[in-house]
């Protein structure tokens, strides 16, 4: 089973008013094959436009979809799953934190794994309370309250994950 064409064009249609044969947005179909989802992705999407997701479900697309209703396709890792439905979830989800106001504090999506902030690399361990548990210790350095220290020691650790 394959999702029809015309079908496909005639909810377009429906929800957009205008033909989607000349897409007025961003329409990114969920394929296995498609760009592989990324940190860079998602912010690029973040930062743009509105944009609308296409699941498909058995075989998947008429290619007709693909060349003619859609501006991209995006896979979000190389397996198969039985629909597009939980790679639009993880394409949302993982948009939706970049936009202003999303999370409790903006920064918090900055300086995180793959960003700028790391150069492209893994986040630094984070550690929490207590101090000490069954012996495991939290690195002395993030409770020597020296702001420029744990930054580097940060920097340090973040480097050491990211080693190819
Ligand atoms: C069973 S899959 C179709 C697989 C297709 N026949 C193939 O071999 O490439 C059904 C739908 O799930 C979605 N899907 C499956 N794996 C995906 C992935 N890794 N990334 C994004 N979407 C995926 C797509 O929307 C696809 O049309």
């Amino acid at each position: 089973m394959v999702l029809r064409v015309d079908v496909m064009e005639a909810a377009l249609q429906a929800r957009y008013g205008t033909d989607p044969a000349t897409p007025s947005r961003r329409v990114i179909a969920l394929t296995p094959g498609g760009r592989e989802f990324d940190d860079a992705l998602a912010g690029e999407l973040a930062a743009g436009d509105d944009f609308t997701l296409l699941c498909g479900r058995y075989e998947g697309f008429d290619e007709r979809i693909l060349e003619h209703f859609c501006t991209d396709q995006v896979s979000i890792g190389r397996y198969v799953l039985a629909g597009g439905e939980l790679a639009a979830m993880v394409v949302c989800d993982a948009v939706l934190r970049k936009l202003p106001g999303v999370l409790g504090k903006d920064e918090s999506a900055v300086e995180e794994s793959f960003s700028d902030a790391l150069d492209g690399g893994l986040e630094y361990p984070h550690y929490t309370r207590p101090a000490e548990w069954r012996g495991w210790s939290v690195p002395d350095v993030l409770l020597s309250g020296h702001h420029e220290r744990i930054r580097e020691w940060r920097r340090e650790q973040s480097r050491q994950r990211s080693l190819p």
